[in-house]
Formats: structure tokens, sequence, C-alpha cells
């Protein structure tokens, strides 16, 4: 049944139906379009636009379309035009007439609108739920390995040491930011569109904000031409959901290198690993590469919801329809991969004795030999160039600076004495960097403390709303 009868002489072809269609893609938010409909009709009934008793049984006839729908007795019909259509065509075909003055002073522009915000409103804390989840498992994990020393490094290079806590945590610090553009996302978000109608509001007498109220909308949208034409909140959205997966992305591409024979820093659960068809030894971390892989996807919908927008002139366009299989692929991606990766990190083995080898190797205490010289008393350029010219001798001897005989110390510099054994063992190389910030184990382990009350505190909060 089309809503747009009366101009036209003929039906729209099958085809010129199925492509226009959005039913397919828009029915799941089916909940939401029949909640901003109640609302709706609970306004025009408030403002005196239709009498109590349309209103009543507008709301009635809609509670009883919900009921259906979720319990199956309602099937969607995969032949609407769209959810909108779909529910007010029921809604007539069950309570008559009244049902054909819900549409008063509304139109499927500000109605869409409406339905999208009312939908991502809510899978921004769902998302912002599993993000927060995620870096509880970081917190927790983070101090037990507090103080586990491990190669930290720089294209890929050993390059410093620090410990597998800190390492953790800068991803902690990564997803505390993205909860925090979660937020705002949210917060620029909450504005209620509807009563911007087709595009140039309405003569009726409406109160916009009993319609936002009603709905737990914060503000209403200024410009009747923005409210129906902004999608700025599917992009904005889209955006924090890449940011997301690019940092979800280096972790499994971390955690696919530890699981490496090459590494051995960790050993992915049974439960979170697959087998090859044909390589018997073979223990793959697919999930990770699957969740680094599905960041493409999430890219792509960003991209996609930006060309849509990029060249429409005000208001709606059709082109507009095309958002929501992007944002939804992306909200679904987001939190299917947040689900696999959550549990696959909560029981990851880790292997200190693996870190600490690799942290032995690769001369990653040279920084700390050449500040030792500098603390007594050599100019930094000359203790770098002086650690060099050790690195390059224990190269020669196939030896390591730890082993390195004093002697051979003394004939590069003269100011070196025992102590400087002292000053680069990888312990003390960590546990002297206690620089905010930095990787010492006490720090870490206030770091680790900092991050869980803060993720703690974030749940709490969502938990009251
Ligand atoms: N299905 C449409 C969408 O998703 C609803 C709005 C239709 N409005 C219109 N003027 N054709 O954007």
């Amino acid at each position: 049944m089309q809503l747009w009868k009366g101009r036209f002489k003929k039906e729209l072809s099958k085809t010129t139906n199925d492509f226009n269609s959005s039913i397919s893609f828009d029915s799941r938010m089916f909940r939401e379009d029949i909640e901003g409909s109640i609302a709706h009709a609970t306004m025009l009934g408030k403002c005196g636009i239709i009498s109590e008793e349309s209103q009543a049984d507008i709301i009635s006839g809609l509670q009883s379309i919900l009921a259906d729908i979720e319990s199956g007795a309602l099937k969607i019909d995969p032949e609407a035009e769209d959810i909108h259509t779909f529910i007010e065509g029921e809604l007539t075909r069950r309570i008559g007439d009244n049902g054909k003055r819900l549409h008063t002073s509304r139109s499927r522009n500000d109605q869409v609108a409406l339905d999208i915000k009312l939908y991502l409103k809510k899978e921004v804390v769902n998302v912002k739920k599993l993000v927060v989840d995620l870096i509880k498992v970081i917190a927790e994990k983070a101090e037990k390995y507090s103080d586990t020393v491990m190669p930290g490094y720089t294209h890929l290079q050993r390059a410093q040491p620090i410990v597998f806590g800190h390492h953790l945590l800068a991803y902690g610090e990564m997803l505390l930011r993205d909860v925090s553009r979660l937020e705002d996302c949210l917060a620029r978000m909450d504005e209620m569109p509807l009563g911007s109608c087709a595009l140039a509001g309405t003569t009726y007498p409406i109160d916009r904000t009993v319609t936002a109220d009603l709905l737990g909308f914060a503000r209403i949208t200024n410009n009747s031409l923005d409210g129906v034409s902004d999608r700025d909140f599917c992009i904005e959205f889209a955006s924090v959901l890449s940011i997301i997966m690019v940092h979800l992305s280096r972790f499994s591409e971390e955690i696919i290198l530890w699981c490496s024979w090459e590494f051995k820093f960790v050993e992915l659960d049974d439960a979170f690993s697959t087998g090859s068809s044909i390589m018997p030894q073979k223990k793959n971390p697919d999930i990770a590469e699957l969740v680094r892989g599905k960041s493409g996807r999430v890219f792509g919908d960003t991209m996609t919801l930006l060309t849509v927008m990029k060249g429409i002139a005000l208001a709606y366009n059709k082109d507009m329809q095309e958002d929501k299989e992007a944002i939804f692929d992306a909200v679904d991606t987001v939190k299917m991969c947040l689900t696999a990766f959550i549990p696959m990190l909560d029981t990851m083995r880790v292997l200190p004795q693996n870190m600490r080898r690799a942290a032995a190797g690769g001369f990653i205490n040279a920084t700390d030999c050449a500040d030792w010289l500098t603390k007594n008393g050599v100019p930094f350029r000359d203790a770098y160039k002086a650690t060099g010219e050790l690195v390059a001798r224990c190269i020669e001897l196939g030896t390591d600076l730890e082993n390195l005989p004093l002697a051979e110390y003394l004939a590069v510099c003269d100011v070196f004495t025992e102590e400087v054994y002292d000053a680069i063992s990888l312990e003390r190389c960590v546990s002297q960097r206690t620089a905010f910030g930095g990787p010492a184990p006490e720090l870490v382990k206030a770091q680790a403390q900092r991050v869980k009350e803060l993720a703690e505190n974030l749940s709490r909060a969502d938990a009251k709303k």
C-alpha cells in the first residue's frame, strides 16, 4: 500500500517498489517508530489538534501493534515501502479513520529523522557499555602484570624496556577517549526533530517540547530544514565507531604478533582460536584477525555516509535513505567485534618469561647505560656515542651489555664503574622510569587502579539512568 495515492493513477511497478523500499533494513526501528508515534499522538491530543478519543484510539492501536510484532503475531510486510508506512497502514487497518489522523502535522521526513535518533541514542549507550567492559578487563590485567618486564618497541624494533601492564594501559587510555567521544556524540544527537514536518514546519498549534519530553530528548531542533536534513549524528557516530575500530585493530595486530612463535608473549585460549584443516600444529588467532579485518567495513560505512551526504541540496532527498544500512552495519560490526574481543582478551594467557627473555636481547638498556654516564657528568651526546661503541663491541664479541667485562667499558670511557651493571639491569631500567606517565611498576599499578575506578564509575552512572 502506498501512502501517497491520489495524484497517481498507477501502482508502482514491482521492480521500482523493490528499489524504492527500505523495509528490509528499517524494520528494525519498529519500536522507535511506534514510540515516536505515541508521543506525537499524545502531543496532538494535548494541543487539541485531534480529539481525546482519537488520541486514545491511536495510542491503544499502536500499543497492540507493538505487542503483536514483539510476540510474532504480526509479521512485518516485506512489500511495504518502509516501516513508517507499514505501521501507519496497519494502524488504519485496525482502528479505521482515527488511524488516518496520526500523520497530522508530521511528515515521514521528520519521522525518519526521529526514529534514527531514537534508535542510535540507545546504540551509543550499548556500544559505550561494551567499551567500558573492555576497559575493565584491560585494567585488571594491567594491574596483574604491572611488573612484568617486556620490550617496548618503535619501528617494531626493540627500543626500551617497559612492563606489560603499561603497554595494556595505553589501550585503556585510547578506549577512555573513545568513551568520551561517544558521550559527546550522544549529547549532540540529543535534539528532537519532530515538528520540522516535510521541511517548513507546520501551521498547526503543536508543542514540540511536549513530544521531546515524552521521548526523553534534551532539546528540540532549531531549524526545520536542518531538522529533516541533518545526518551529522550518523556521520559522527560512524566516525567514533571507526576510531574504536582503529584501536581494536591495532590491539588485534599486536595480539596476532604476540601469538606467533617469533614472539610467544601470549597464548589465546582454545575457545578463542581455531585450527587448520591441513596443518595439525596450527593454532590461529582468527578472532583477532577478523576484528582487524572488520575495521575496513566500519571505515567503509563512514565513507558511505560522508559521500551520501556531501552533495544533496536541502532539505530531504531520497539519497538519505542510504544512511541506515551504513550506520546500522557500523554499529552491528563494532558490537560484534567488542563482544568477541573482550572474552578473548580476558582469557588470554600471558607468558612473562618469554617477554623477559625478549627484553634481555636487543640492547634495550642502551639508553639507560648512556643515562648513567650522563648522571655521572658526561654530556649526553658523548655518553650516547660511547654507549653506541659498547653496543658495537658487544655485537663483535657476541655478548650483551650486562655481560660485557668492565675493562671493555673502561676502554671506551674511563668514567664507568661497577655500578653501571646495576643501572642497566632490566628491573632497574623500568623501576627508575618514575616520571609521571612512565612504566615504573608502582606507577603502572596506580594507573591500573585509576582506570579501573573510572570504568566502574562509568558503569555505575549508566546503571542509574
Ligand atoms: N524510507 C525513507 C527513508 O528512510 C523515509 C522517508 C521518506 N520520505 C520521503 N519523502 N520519501 O529515508
